[in-house]
């Protein structure tokens, strides 16, 4: 596609409006303003929709998206959109999270990346933990395969876990696969929970350690940690929750100072959207999140591979879509 030298101009403008504060030069815009023009021609002309994750890349945030969430978010937005075709910019498992609840839509991701949370555990898996616990009610986080959520009674997020656990009718409540989600979550009710040990390879980085020294350096720094942290670090934090109560917490804090335990698309988003506001410490990058990039995403709509169309077989589909309307379900109560 030709884009005249005005419409470039004005597009690196647009662009260096948003990605400056997130580190982004005038050079560094240049290179992404005829990807993006594209991109969001070509989006009009196939009456598709962007979504992306909070985690994703700041060009492709504030470049191409149409919609940026957490995960609940993001399913609630597939379910309700009226374009035709989803480009689904995040890791895979979400991606099936949008085909299952809107199953008529092309969805398509730009790169297939995995999760090292949805890869430790298999429908066999859940077969046998059920065998195991036969009174216990299933509850998966959305971190899961389409397979594996087949298998399982109930998905949740990090934003609506302890609604779907109390709302589930058992008192045991095998929980999979997050380990430290499991046990951050006990504390919180009276049900017995039964974890799994799966981990999220970016979030089991953070350590106790790093919260104490992070304190010490920016006195009165509130500190908030992805429920997906050991409980080492969740019991340090200020709050625990999910990227969107990340956003909620700042959102109604007259503090200043803040540190997001969490991956490192969060605190570019902050840094971006709540200028007046300074993020501190460190973050962690997702190497699974980070393989989509703006080339992939061109290519998907111009001539989508097969890889990147998301397709899931009926018999799983059909029950993997009960499990989310459950989630549904047990939240918008
Ligand atoms: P959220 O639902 O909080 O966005 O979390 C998704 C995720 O993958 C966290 O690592
Ligand atoms: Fe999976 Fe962790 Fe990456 Fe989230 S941050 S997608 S849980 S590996």
């Amino acid at each position: 596609m030709k884009f005249t030298e005005e419409q470039l101009q004005n597009e690196e403008l647009r662009l260096l409006e948003k990605l400056e504060a997130a580190g982004w030069s005038a050079a560094d815009v240049k290179v992404i303003a005829p990807l993006t023009l594209e991109i969001n021609q070509l989006k009009k002309e196939q009456d598709a929709i962007i979504l992306a994750h909070s985690y994703q890349t700041p060009d492709i945030v504030y470049g191409v998206a149409d919609f940026i969430g957490d995960s609940y978010g993001l399913s609630i937005a597939a379910k309700s959109t009226k374009a035709s075709k989803i480009i689904f910019c995040s890791v895979h498992f979400m991606a099936e999270t949008a085909k299952l609840l809107n199953p008529e839509k092309e969805v398509l991701v730009p790169s297939v990346a995995g999760c090292s949370l949805a890869e430790s555990i298999t429908p066999e898996d859940i077969k046998e933990l059920r065998k195991q616990h036969p009174n216990a009610g299933v509850v998966c986080y959305v971190n899961t395969t389409a397979a594996t959520k087949a298998e399982c009674d109930s998905s949740c997020t990090s934003s609506n876990v302890m609604k779907v656990i109390e709302g589930m009718p058992q008192d045991e409540i095998i929980f999979v696969p997050d380990e430290f989600m499991a046990k951050n979550v006990q504390p919180l009710t009276d049900k017995k929970i039964i974890g799994w040990q799966g981990r999220c390879i970016v979030h089991e980085e953070f350590s106790p350690e790093t919260v104490d020294e992070v304190r010490e350096m920016y006195p009165g720094v509130k500190i908030l940690a992805h429920t997906e942290c050991s409980p080492a670090v969740i019991e340090k934090v200020d709050m625990a929750g999910g990227t969107k109560d990340m956003i909620e917490y700042i959102d109604n804090s007259k503090d200043e100072q803040f540190m997001l335990v969490t991956e490192c698309g969060m605190v570019d988003r902050m840094k971006v959207e709540k200028p007046e506001k300074k993020m501190v410490g460190s973050c962690a990058m997702c190497p699974f999140m980070k393989k989509i990039m703006l080339k992939d995403v061109l290519q998907s709509l111009k001539e989508p591979r097969e890889d990147q169309k998301v397709n899931i077989p009926a018999d799983i589909a059909n029950k993997a879509r009960a499990n989310l309307e459950k989630m549904i379900e047990l939240t918008e109560k």
